[in-house]
Protein backbone atom coordinates (compact mmCIF):
# COMPACT_ATOMS: atom_id res chain seq x y z
CA UNK A 1 0.00 0.00 0.00
CA UNK A 2 1.15 3.40 -0.68
CA UNK A 3 0.14 6.56 1.00
CA UNK A 4 -0.15 10.12 -1.05
CA UNK A 5 0.04 12.65 1.08
CA UNK A 6 -1.03 16.30 -0.50
CA UNK A 7 -3.10 14.48 -2.22
CA UNK A 8 -5.46 17.88 -3.61
CA UNK A 9 -2.33 19.79 -3.53
CA UNK A 10 -0.26 20.17 -6.59
CA UNK A 11 1.82 17.20 -6.81
CA UNK A 12 -0.16 14.58 -4.89
CA UNK A 13 -3.26 14.38 -8.05
CA UNK A 14 -0.43 14.18 -10.82
CA UNK A 15 1.56 11.54 -8.85
CA UNK A 16 -1.90 9.34 -8.15
CA UNK A 17 -2.70 9.45 -11.64
CA UNK A 18 0.78 8.48 -12.37
CA UNK A 19 0.46 5.20 -10.31
CA UNK A 20 -2.89 4.44 -10.73
CA UNK A 21 -2.07 3.98 -14.91
CA UNK A 22 1.17 2.56 -13.95
CA UNK A 23 -0.95 -0.40 -12.29
CA UNK A 24 0.46 0.61 -9.35
CA UNK A 25 -1.46 -0.54 -5.96
CA UNK A 26 -3.31 -0.19 -3.91
CA UNK A 27 -3.22 3.46 -3.39
CA UNK A 28 -4.65 5.79 -0.60
CA UNK A 29 -4.96 9.22 -0.68
CA UNK A 30 -4.59 11.76 2.93
CA UNK A 31 -7.43 14.49 3.02
CA UNK A 32 -8.73 16.54 5.92
CA UNK A 33 -11.75 16.02 4.19
CA UNK A 34 -12.58 13.07 2.00
CA UNK A 35 -15.92 14.62 0.83
CA UNK A 36 -14.55 17.29 -0.96
CA UNK A 37 -11.49 15.26 -2.69
CA UNK A 38 -11.63 14.85 -6.10
CA UNK A 39 -9.27 11.52 -6.77
CA UNK A 40 -8.57 9.51 -9.47
CA UNK A 41 -10.31 6.14 -9.84
CA UNK A 42 -9.34 3.07 -7.89
CA UNK A 43 -7.64 5.45 -5.40
CA UNK A 44 -9.34 5.07 -1.73
CA UNK A 45 -9.69 8.78 -0.09
CA UNK A 46 -8.47 8.68 4.05
CA UNK A 47 -9.17 11.29 6.25
CA UNK A 48 -6.24 12.71 8.60
CA UNK A 49 -4.59 15.76 9.36
CA UNK A 50 -0.91 16.73 10.07
CA UNK A 51 -1.83 18.80 12.89
CA UNK A 52 -2.76 15.88 15.35
CA UNK A 53 -0.60 13.24 13.88
CA UNK A 54 -2.71 10.92 16.03
CA UNK A 55 -4.93 11.21 13.01
CA UNK A 56 -2.84 9.84 10.63
CA UNK A 57 -3.14 6.17 12.07
CA UNK A 58 -6.20 4.96 9.59
CA UNK A 59 -4.66 6.59 7.09
CA UNK A 60 -1.08 4.62 7.64
CA UNK A 61 -2.71 1.15 8.11
CA UNK A 62 -0.69 -1.13 6.18
CA UNK A 63 0.98 1.04 4.05
CA UNK A 64 4.72 0.54 3.09
CA UNK A 65 5.34 3.46 1.32
CA UNK A 66 5.01 7.09 2.43
CA UNK A 67 4.64 10.08 -0.11
CA UNK A 68 5.25 13.05 2.45
CA UNK A 69 5.28 16.91 2.12
CA UNK A 70 7.11 18.34 4.87
CA UNK A 71 6.51 21.09 7.09
CA UNK A 72 2.17 20.99 7.50
CA UNK A 73 2.44 19.48 10.59
CA UNK A 74 4.46 18.26 13.37
CA UNK A 75 6.83 16.53 11.41
CA UNK A 76 8.90 14.56 13.92
CA UNK A 77 5.76 13.24 15.32
CA UNK A 78 4.10 11.97 11.72
CA UNK A 79 7.80 9.88 11.06
CA UNK A 80 7.77 8.49 14.59
CA UNK A 81 3.69 7.67 13.33
CA UNK A 82 4.94 6.17 10.11
CA UNK A 83 7.69 4.10 11.79
CA UNK A 84 5.37 2.52 14.06
CA UNK A 85 2.59 2.13 11.35
CA UNK A 86 5.23 0.03 9.62
CA UNK A 87 6.07 2.11 6.73
CA UNK A 88 9.39 1.29 4.85
CA UNK A 89 10.20 3.93 2.61
CA UNK A 90 9.41 7.55 2.59
CA UNK A 91 9.98 10.03 0.13
CA UNK A 92 9.92 13.19 1.06
CA UNK A 93 9.42 16.75 -0.47
CA UNK A 94 11.80 18.90 1.19
CA UNK A 95 13.30 22.02 -0.89
CA UNK A 96 15.97 23.21 -2.57
CA UNK A 97 16.48 26.36 -0.28
CA UNK A 98 18.43 23.63 2.59
CA UNK A 99 20.97 23.71 0.02
CA UNK A 100 20.71 26.99 -1.22
CA UNK A 101 19.44 29.22 1.60
CA UNK A 102 20.59 27.17 4.95
CA UNK A 103 20.25 30.09 7.39
CA UNK A 104 16.65 30.88 6.56
CA UNK A 105 14.17 29.65 8.83
CA UNK A 106 12.05 27.45 6.99
CA UNK A 107 15.74 25.68 4.87
CA UNK A 108 16.75 25.04 8.17
CA UNK A 109 13.14 23.32 9.22
CA UNK A 110 13.08 21.01 6.35
CA UNK A 111 16.67 19.88 6.43
CA UNK A 112 15.49 19.13 10.90
CA UNK A 113 12.99 16.97 8.87
CA UNK A 114 15.58 15.43 6.46
CA UNK A 115 17.89 14.67 9.28
CA UNK A 116 14.76 13.33 11.22
CA UNK A 117 14.08 10.89 8.31
CA UNK A 118 17.29 9.63 7.53
CA UNK A 119 17.85 8.77 11.35
CA UNK A 120 14.64 7.30 11.81
CA UNK A 121 15.63 4.03 10.47
CA UNK A 122 12.76 3.78 7.69
CA UNK A 123 14.32 3.63 3.87
CA UNK A 124 14.29 7.51 2.18
CA UNK A 125 14.35 8.97 -0.59
CA UNK A 126 14.35 13.62 -0.35
CA UNK A 127 13.39 15.77 -3.36
CA UNK A 128 14.48 19.19 -3.12
CA UNK A 129 12.44 21.37 -5.55
CA UNK A 130 12.82 24.78 -6.47
CA UNK A 131 10.00 27.02 -7.14
CA UNK A 132 6.87 25.63 -8.56
CA UNK A 133 5.20 26.89 -11.80
CA UNK A 134 1.96 26.53 -9.68
CA UNK A 135 2.95 29.21 -7.29
CA UNK A 136 1.84 31.81 -10.26
CA UNK A 137 -1.91 30.89 -9.17
CA UNK A 138 -1.55 33.54 -6.79
CA UNK A 139 -1.89 35.96 -10.05
CA UNK A 140 -5.37 34.18 -10.98
CA UNK A 141 -7.95 36.39 -8.66
CA UNK A 142 -5.89 39.68 -10.61
CA UNK A 143 -5.90 37.87 -13.53
CA UNK A 144 -9.45 37.15 -13.88
CA UNK A 145 -10.34 39.84 -12.59
CA UNK A 146 -8.57 41.82 -16.00
CA UNK A 147 -6.44 43.84 -13.60
CA UNK A 148 -2.78 44.15 -13.40
CA UNK A 149 0.06 41.63 -12.05
CA UNK A 150 1.76 43.14 -9.85
CA UNK A 151 5.01 41.40 -8.34
CA UNK A 152 8.82 42.05 -7.19
CA UNK A 153 11.61 40.95 -8.59
CA UNK A 154 10.57 41.17 -12.66
CA UNK A 155 13.76 40.26 -14.54
CA UNK A 156 14.80 37.33 -12.05
CA UNK A 157 14.87 34.69 -13.67
CA UNK A 158 14.37 31.05 -11.74
CA UNK A 159 14.19 27.57 -12.99
CA UNK A 160 10.73 27.10 -12.18
CA UNK A 161 9.15 23.24 -12.02
CA UNK A 162 6.33 22.03 -13.22
CA UNK A 163 4.84 20.18 -10.26
CA UNK A 164 3.80 17.13 -12.64
CA UNK A 165 7.62 16.84 -12.69
CA UNK A 166 8.17 16.16 -9.41
CA UNK A 167 5.08 13.75 -9.17
CA UNK A 168 6.98 11.84 -12.45
CA UNK A 169 10.11 11.75 -9.88
CA UNK A 170 8.05 10.64 -6.97
CA UNK A 171 6.78 8.02 -9.30
CA UNK A 172 9.78 6.24 -9.84
CA UNK A 173 11.25 6.68 -6.69
CA UNK A 174 8.50 4.73 -4.92
CA UNK A 175 8.12 2.07 -7.48
CA UNK A 176 11.54 1.41 -9.24
CA UNK A 177 15.43 0.25 -7.43
CA UNK A 178 17.70 2.24 -7.17
CA UNK A 179 16.23 5.14 -5.18
CA UNK A 180 16.82 4.42 -1.63
CA UNK A 181 19.09 6.83 0.38
CA UNK A 182 19.49 9.49 -2.41
CA UNK A 183 18.68 13.37 -1.99
CA UNK A 184 17.44 14.75 -5.57
CA UNK A 185 17.63 18.65 -6.17
CA UNK A 186 14.65 18.89 -9.07
CA UNK A 187 14.38 22.13 -10.96
CA UNK A 188 12.78 22.76 -14.68
CA UNK A 189 14.01 22.81 -17.84
CA UNK A 190 15.39 27.23 -18.22
CA UNK A 191 15.47 30.10 -15.93
CA UNK A 192 11.90 32.21 -16.31
CA UNK A 193 11.64 35.36 -14.72
CA UNK A 194 7.74 36.35 -13.21
CA UNK A 195 7.43 38.47 -16.42
CA UNK A 196 7.70 36.01 -18.72
CA UNK A 197 5.10 33.69 -16.64
CA UNK A 198 2.87 36.05 -17.10
CA UNK A 199 3.20 36.38 -20.39
CA UNK A 200 2.91 32.86 -21.01
CA UNK A 201 0.10 32.75 -19.11
CA UNK A 202 -1.63 35.75 -21.44
CA UNK A 203 -0.23 33.79 -24.52
CA UNK A 204 -2.33 30.42 -23.34
CA UNK A 205 -5.51 32.67 -22.40
CA UNK A 206 -5.29 34.14 -25.87
CA UNK A 207 -5.18 38.09 -24.57
CA UNK A 208 -2.78 40.85 -23.10
CA UNK A 209 -2.55 40.92 -19.14
CA UNK A 210 -0.73 43.91 -17.83
CA UNK A 211 2.24 43.23 -15.80
CA UNK A 212 3.79 45.81 -12.89
CA UNK A 213 6.86 45.80 -11.48
CA UNK A 214 6.72 46.13 -7.51
CA UNK A 215 9.29 47.19 -4.79
CA UNK A 216 10.30 44.26 -2.09
CA UNK A 217 8.99 46.66 0.48
CA UNK A 218 5.12 46.82 -1.35
CA UNK A 219 5.63 42.73 -1.63
CA UNK A 220 6.54 42.61 1.92
CA UNK A 221 3.51 44.52 2.97
CA UNK A 222 1.37 42.34 1.23
CA UNK A 223 2.90 39.13 1.82
CA UNK A 224 3.20 39.49 5.80
CA UNK A 225 -0.21 40.01 5.87
CA UNK A 226 -0.75 36.46 5.33
CA UNK A 227 2.24 34.93 6.13
CA UNK A 228 4.16 36.88 8.36
CA UNK A 229 7.34 39.10 8.39
CA UNK A 230 9.80 36.30 8.49
CA UNK A 231 8.47 33.92 5.91
CA UNK A 232 7.71 36.82 3.78
CA UNK A 233 11.09 38.21 4.21
CA UNK A 234 11.76 34.35 3.57
CA UNK A 235 10.25 33.91 0.06
CA UNK A 236 11.16 37.25 -1.20
CA UNK A 237 15.28 36.16 -0.90
CA UNK A 238 14.76 33.36 -2.73
CA UNK A 239 12.51 34.52 -5.45
CA UNK A 240 14.90 37.60 -6.00
CA UNK A 241 16.16 39.35 -3.10
CA UNK A 242 19.37 37.09 -2.36
CA UNK A 243 19.40 34.59 -5.48
CA UNK A 244 22.59 32.75 -5.67
CA UNK A 245 24.13 30.67 -8.87
CA UNK A 246 23.28 27.41 -7.15
CA UNK A 247 19.32 28.85 -6.48
CA UNK A 248 19.60 29.93 -10.57
CA UNK A 249 21.23 26.22 -11.73
CA UNK A 250 18.89 24.33 -14.56
CA UNK A 251 19.64 20.89 -13.54
CA UNK A 252 18.96 17.47 -15.40
CA UNK A 253 17.88 15.58 -12.16
CA UNK A 254 14.46 14.96 -13.68
CA UNK A 255 15.31 13.69 -16.95
CA UNK A 256 18.02 11.65 -15.42
CA UNK A 257 15.28 9.99 -12.95
CA UNK A 258 12.36 9.47 -15.31
CA UNK A 259 13.74 9.92 -18.33
CA UNK A 260 11.48 12.76 -19.96
CA UNK A 261 12.75 15.81 -19.88
CA UNK A 262 11.54 18.60 -17.63
CA UNK A 263 8.59 20.64 -18.52
CA UNK A 264 8.75 24.22 -19.56
CA UNK A 265 6.72 26.76 -17.62
CA UNK A 266 4.80 27.92 -20.86
CA UNK A 267 3.19 23.87 -20.65
CA UNK A 268 2.02 24.42 -17.09
CA UNK A 269 0.25 27.52 -18.10
CA UNK A 270 -1.59 25.88 -20.87
CA UNK A 271 -2.14 23.09 -19.28
CA UNK A 272 -3.51 25.06 -16.15
CA UNK A 273 -5.07 27.99 -17.86
CA UNK A 274 -8.41 27.56 -17.02
CA UNK A 275 -7.48 28.58 -13.44
CA UNK A 276 -7.24 31.98 -14.89
CA UNK A 277 -10.42 32.55 -16.96
N1 LIG B 1 5.46 25.89 -3.66
C1 LIG B 1 6.78 25.90 -3.82
O1 LIG B 1 7.36 26.68 -4.61
C2 LIG B 1 7.62 24.93 -3.04
C3 LIG B 1 9.02 24.91 -3.23
C4 LIG B 1 9.79 23.96 -2.53
C5 LIG B 1 9.16 23.08 -1.67
N2 LIG B 1 7.80 23.14 -1.48
C6 LIG B 1 7.16 22.14 -0.61
O2 LIG B 1 6.31 21.36 -1.43
C7 LIG B 1 5.20 20.89 -0.67
C8 LIG B 1 3.92 21.22 -1.43
O3 LIG B 1 3.81 22.60 -1.50
P1 LIG B 1 2.59 23.32 -2.23
O4 LIG B 1 2.77 24.78 -1.95
O5 LIG B 1 2.45 22.88 -3.63
O6 LIG B 1 1.39 22.76 -1.38
P2 LIG B 1 0.11 21.97 -1.84
O7 LIG B 1 0.46 20.71 -2.56
O8 LIG B 1 -0.82 22.91 -2.53
O9 LIG B 1 -0.42 21.62 -0.39
C9 LIG B 1 -1.73 21.43 -0.14
C10 LIG B 1 -1.96 19.94 0.07
O10 LIG B 1 -1.48 19.60 1.38
C11 LIG B 1 -2.56 19.05 2.12
N3 LIG B 1 -2.48 19.56 3.49
C12 LIG B 1 -2.31 20.84 3.87
N4 LIG B 1 -2.34 20.93 5.20
C13 LIG B 1 -2.56 19.67 5.67
C14 LIG B 1 -2.70 19.12 6.97
N5 LIG B 1 -2.66 19.88 8.08
N6 LIG B 1 -2.90 17.79 7.08
C15 LIG B 1 -2.98 16.99 5.98
N7 LIG B 1 -2.84 17.47 4.71
C16 LIG B 1 -2.65 18.79 4.57
C17 LIG B 1 -3.82 19.49 1.43
O11 LIG B 1 -4.79 18.48 1.61
P3 LIG B 1 -6.33 18.75 2.02
O12 LIG B 1 -6.61 20.21 1.87
O13 LIG B 1 -7.13 17.89 1.06
O14 LIG B 1 -6.42 18.26 3.42
C18 LIG B 1 -3.41 19.59 -0.03
O15 LIG B 1 -3.53 18.32 -0.65
C19 LIG B 1 5.31 21.54 0.71
O16 LIG B 1 5.92 20.62 1.59
C20 LIG B 1 6.24 22.73 0.47
O17 LIG B 1 6.97 23.08 1.62
C21 LIG B 1 7.02 24.03 -2.16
Amino acid sequence: MILVTGATGNIGPALLRELHAAGVGPLRALTRDAARAVLPDGVEAVEGDFADPTSLKPALEGVRSLFLLSRLGSDAEILETARQAGVEHIVLVSSITVQTHPHLGPAAENLEVERLLKASGMAWTILRPTQFASNSVMWADAIRGHETVRAPYAETALPTLHPGDIAAVARVALTEPGHHGRTYALTGPEPVTARQQVEAIATALGREVPFAEISREQAHAQMAAVFGPEAADAVLDVTGGDVNPELLMVRDTVAQVTGAPARPFHQWASENVDAFR
